[in-house]
């Protein structure tokens, strides 16, 4: 079933065109990652499935309803973690969800009720007093998170929800959202951590410029891209330009990269690492260098990122298997 769908959308911020005519459905109980670099147009995308903001143009159905001409019916079925903190500082954490749970119409009791359990998944149980403004980023994160979840949606939008979060209260907030895919709730995760949408999502999508450049599993960039293994070397001196040169010259394979890191870390991308390494530690001893130690590491998501979005902002659309897109003109 079809939780969202987003057809030919544009918008258009005075002469800025934040989305180009985007496309795309999301399907009931999936997580639906979006990433982009800055500017990408994943808040306005957010923000247009929400209801917060009109389109210049284009049609956006939530839970079967039009978006457009009912954002308020939209609003009240579905939970938003806005990019940017839009709770009251001055009122307490409790008394901030109150009025959260006011506008989607729940009693006082049901308020309780969802306050317990929401507030012992995100950890805020102690901070229910604490005026809103005198939290720290992290928390207000959570109470942020909160607030989205209060009247148990169906389907909820999070703009970059782990930023300020620290490691253990970014990975609860993972596992909390696996938990609500598994009960079917729809989740839409917009985010910087690349690691974190790839991990997440069952599909992703890849804006750029308000364009869409990719959308399915993240497991299909990875094969379309072709991505190369990493063997890191790590050695006892510093290296120097010619001990570079040679590398490049000797390991001789299609788009093997030889790039140096730090002044004694080489960083090798191969499809045959052992062989890559036996042959570098020849180079290397020739170089009047050693090799101390060696790490294999396989292609990460940063890599996706980096191979799909740097060309691109350099122009270098050839070397971008998305240019076709159009975007790169
Ligand atoms: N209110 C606004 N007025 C004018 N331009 C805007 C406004 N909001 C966004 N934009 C522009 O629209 C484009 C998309 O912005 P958007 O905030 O959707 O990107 P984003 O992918 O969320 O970026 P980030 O990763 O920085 O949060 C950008 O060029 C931005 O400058
Ligand atoms: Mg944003």
């Amino acid at each position: 079933m079809k939780t969202v769908i987003v057809d030919n959308l544009v918008k258009k911020y005075g002469k800025v065109i934040a989305l180009k005519g985007i496309s795309f459905e999301i399907y009931r109980g999936e997580v639906f990652g979006l990433l982009g670099p800055n500017g990408a147009g994943k808040t306005t995308t957010i923000r247009a499935i929400s209801g917060a903001l009109k389109p210049t143009s284009g049609k956006i159905v939530v839970l079967g309803i039009d978006v457009i001409k009912e954002p308020l019916r939209v609003k009240k079925r579905i939970g938003v973690v806005p990019e940017l903190p839009s709770m009251y500082p001055e009122l307490s954490v409790r008394d901030n969800l109150y009025i959260m749970a006011r506008f989607y119409d729940m009693n006082s009791d049901e308020f309780r009720e969802r306050l317990g359990i929401i507030s012992e998944q995100l950890g805020i149980k102690h901070i229910l007093g604490i005026k809103y403004g005198h939290l720290s980023k992290g928390y207000k994160r959570r109470v942020d998170i909160a607030a989205s979840l209060i009247h148990d949606p169906e389907l909820i939008l999070l703009d970059e929800p782990t930023s300020g979060l620290d490691v253990f209260a970014a990975n609860n907030l993972r596992k909390l959202l696996r938990k609500l895919v598994s009960i079917g709730k729809t989740i839409v995760l917009s985010s910087h951590y690349i690691d974190e949408v790839m991990e997440l999502s069952n599909r992703v999508l890849l804006l750029y410029n308000g364009v869409k450049l990719f959308l399915d599993k993240p497991i299909n960039l990875r094969k379309i891209l072709k991505l190369k293994k990493k063997v890191k070397l790590y050695l006892a001196k510093s290296v120097d330009r010619s001990l570079l040169k040679m590398l490049e010259k000797n390991i001789d394979c299609e788009d093997c990269k030889v790039e140096l890191e730090d002044e004694r870390v080489i960083v090798i991308h191969t499809d045959e690492p052992l062989e890559t390494i036996t042959l570098a530690k020849q180079v290397v001893e020739e170089n009047n260098n050693r090799i101390t130690d060696a790490d294999i590491l396989p292609p990460s998501w940063e890599d996706v990122f980096i191979k799909y979005i740097e060309p691109l902002e350099k122009r270098e659309c050839g070397q971008c298997p998305l240019a076709s897109t159009g975007v790169c003109g």
